[in-house]
């Protein structure tokens, strides 16, 4: 049984849908819910569903993006994690960071990378007049939303799409994709999950 450690930065909608996954014959279990931001509602999601949850405040640590991780990696280490999942964590990590989870950190970033990597994917999206957006869960690499990629899910983007509007829909099929490439990677199937919007 694989052990998953999740982190979070907001509301935690992939988080609760990873969590919700992972019961019956799924190779995997969660373990722990981390955060950045001590008001993320992720967290009091994560404690109902019965996995322990922690914050520590990026804010406090001014920048120093090392001491950061450090306090991070304390709770995180001590849960003996075997997967790391990024479900809306909105701080980039530092190589030395990203190095410990080689090979076993994932990310879900809305957009079909490599396209629009980094922030405001949905307005990057529509600006460049495309007919379809999406998602895509990839490994982490040093570099930002770059990884192998593990899964993606395609959207159709309609005419009256504001970026929320088509957030929304993208979001929807997250909670889709994020589980079926965890639960593919946790057995240790390499192939990729490739989902159109039903
Ligand atoms: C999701 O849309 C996720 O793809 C995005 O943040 C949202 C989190 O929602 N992640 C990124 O933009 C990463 N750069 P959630 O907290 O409800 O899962």
């Amino acid at each position: 049984m694989k052990r998953v450690a999740i982190l979070i930065s907001g509301g935690g909608s992939n988080m609760v849908r990873l969590i919700e996954s992972m019961t019956g014959d799924h190779p995997a279990r969660p373990v722990i819910v981390g955060s950045n931001d001590p008001q993320a509602g992720g967290l009091e999601k994560a404690r109902a569903l019965g996995v322990p949850a922690f914050a520590v405040d990026h804010r406090a640590y001014k920048g120093d993006r090392v001491a950061f991780e450090a306090a991070l990696l304390e709770p995180l280490l001590a849960a003996e994690p075997d997967i790391l999942c990024l479900a809306g964590f909105m701080r980039v990590l530092t190589p030395g960071f990203v190095a410990r989870f080689k090979g076993r950190m994932l990310n879900i970033h809305p957009s079909l990378l490599p396209k629009y990597p980094g922030l405001h994917t949905h307005q990057r999206a529509l600006e460049a007049g495309d007919a379809e957006a999406g998602a895509t869960v990839h490994l982490v690499t040093p570099e930002l939303d770059a990884g192998p990629v593990l899964g993606q899910v395609r959207v159709p983007v309609m005419p009256d799409d504001t970026a929320e509007t088509l957030a929304a829909r993208v979001l929807v099929e997250e909670h889709r994709l994020y589980p079926a490439v965890l639960r593919r990677f946790a057995a240790g199937d390499p192939r990729p999950v490739m989902l159109d919007r039903r």
